[in-house]
């Protein structure tokens, strides 16, 4: 079964406590927090304090989505406010070896995502250290957009240099994933799926995110 992890970019923040009430209610895995700068990414959404207050209102894993520049200067901030996943960018970073390095000594789990451009081979030489990687199956920035229909094979290139290095990572996609592609996207060899439209524009988010974890 994947792992789900709703994005709640596209929650009600207005009723923030009660969207939290509801997946920690479900069978939601992780919790999937995207933040945003303006600089990296073309929008700005949330940071610290909010996810401070998420903390709160959650024992489940909080999987944080850093699309910021500069996220190294961070990385111990995110951890105190409850980041249980940290995940850079790897076109944000010159140091990924260093920076991973500096997520797990921190005591949580490190994950590097990649945009649609960026190819898997660019892991090749850090994938064992890595506990999780995000493939990003739309340009990052936004909610709600199509599914870029090439990760699919990207996803099972990702899982061959996983299976060939005997890394531990799991493969995280992110963005447009619905009740559609879900499937096919797990056969390609996904472990977690983030859903953050398709969970939170649904009548009845909680059976949603039960039938993603059932497909
Ligand atoms: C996009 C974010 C995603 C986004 C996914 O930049 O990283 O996590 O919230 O949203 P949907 O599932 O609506 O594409
Ligand atoms: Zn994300």
């Amino acid at each position: 079964m994947p792992i789900i992890a709703p994005s709640l970019l596209s929650c009600d923040f207005l009723h923030l406590n009660d969207e939290c009430t509801m997946l920690n209610e479900s069978v939601a895995d992780w919790y999937h927090l995207d933040v945003m700068d303006g600089r990296f990414v073309p929008n700005i959404t949330f940071g610290l304090p909010i996810i401070k207050q998420i903390r709160k209102a959650t024992a489940k894993t909080l999987d944080v989505h850093l699309m910021i520049v500069e996220p190294e200067k961070y990385l111990a901030d995110f951890k105190d406010a409850g980041a249980n996943i940290l995940t850079i960018h790897i076109e944000a970073t010159t140091h990924l070896h260093r920076i991973v390095q500096e997520i797990k000594e921190l005591g949580i789990k490190a994950g590097v995502a990649l945009n649609p451009h960026t190819p898997v081979s660019m892991l090749e030489w850090s994938i064992k250290n890595i506990d999780l990687v995000c493939l990003m199956s739309v340009n990052p920035g936004f909610g709600g957009q199509i599914f870029i229909p090439q990760t699919l094979d990207k996803i099972k290139s990702l899982k061959q240099l996983i299976l060939r290095e005997g890394s531990h990572a799991l493969i995280e996609v992110d963005g447009g994933v619905t009740l559609s592609n879900a499937k096919e996207i797990i056969a390609a060899g996904a472990d977690v799926l983030v859903a953050g439209n398709t969970v939170f524009s649904a009548a009845n988010p909680k059976e949603v995110i039960a039938l993603l974890k059932n497909i």
